[in-house]
């Protein structure tokens, strides 16, 4: 597919989350934590019900390097990285019982410091596998700065998502998140909640909650759209997600945003 089609298909499913709030994030990590195999049978159980249909999800799965997998390894790791690449991605679309995802993402850079010739091995292998029809869109998760300038740098093609932790207390990861609005790079803030216990509990955003009549985490993700990210919330209880997607019809105040990111340290 090519740039523009990609980003035609940005679009459409931005449109969609924007309409329906938050999608599917399936992470293919360490089997303790994640267990791709059973989101499937899940979808399978929710596609016989009549609950949904494949095109009504935004399926996201990730290519992890090997340090970050358990005994559980959805590819050979004798294997160059390449092919784990393409073994990764067969596996995950034989679990979810689809022949391709919406979003295929490199799980973290090889190093902590910079891109290396692994990651560019992995990103065009992946590209292959977007080429062949089996990814839709391509991203790359808890990158730095300096990962994606040096990126961009190599490769003539930006990911179409950024999916970083996003903390508080770091400025809620501005400087990425610049570099993506430059660029028209969705970002993905991931632990939201969880990141940043202290914005949920500083009177702040008490405050700005009760004059909302919402909840701390409901503004902490009206707070993210805001800033032009778009949140991912972990959450497994159907309770949480009727807030979490609640929170997409709340406003903040340009102050209220303003205040909540200053919270930034
Ligand atoms: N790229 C990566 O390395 C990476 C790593 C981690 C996560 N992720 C992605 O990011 C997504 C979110 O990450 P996360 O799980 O760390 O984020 P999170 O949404 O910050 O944390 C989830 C926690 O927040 C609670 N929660 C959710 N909505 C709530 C609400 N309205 N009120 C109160 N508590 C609420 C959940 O509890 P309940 O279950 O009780 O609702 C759960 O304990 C994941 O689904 C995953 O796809 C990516």
């Amino acid at each position: 597919m090519g740039r523009r089609g990609r980003r035609s298909g940005l679009r459409g499913w931005w449109n969609w989350r924007c309409a329906r709030g938050f999608g599917g994030s399936i992470r293919r990590t360490s089997g303790g934590i994640n267990f791709e195999a059973g989101v499937g049978e899940g979808l399978a159980a929710a596609y016989r019900a009549g609950i949904v249909t494949r095109d009504d999800l935004f399926l996201q799965t990730k290519f992890t390097y090997r340090r970050g997998q358990d005994d559980r390894l959805p590819y050979d790791p004798g294997a160059r990285v390449a092919v784990q690449v393409e073994q990764s991605l067969a596996g995950s679309l034989e679990h979810l019982g689809t022949d391709h995802v919406d979003s295929f993402v490199l799980h973290g850079p090889a190093s902590g410091y910079g891109w290396t010739d692994a990651d560019a091995e992995v990103w065009e292998a992946m590209q292959r596998e977007r080429d062949a029809g089996r990814a839709r869109l391509l991203g790359v998760s808890n990158v730095s700065l300096r990962h994606l300038e040096q990126m961009i740098e190599v490769h003539s093609e930006a990911p179409a998502f950024v999916q970083n932790r996003c903390y508080a207390r770091l400025g809620w990861d501005r400087e990425v998140r610049l570099f993506c609005r430059e660029r028209k790079i969705v970002y993905q803030g991931f632990s939201l909640l969880t990141a940043n216990v202290e914005v949920l509990r500083h009177p702040v955003a008490s405050g700005i909650a009760a004059r909302a009549n919402a909840t701390p985490a409901q503004v902490v993700f009206a707070f993210a759209r805001s800033v032009g990210m778009l949140p991912l919330t972990g959450t497994s209880r159907a309770k949480h997600m009727r807030e979490d997607l609640a929170s997409c019809e709340l406003k903040l105040e340009p102050e209220a945003v303003g205040a909540i990111e200053s919270l930034a340290g």
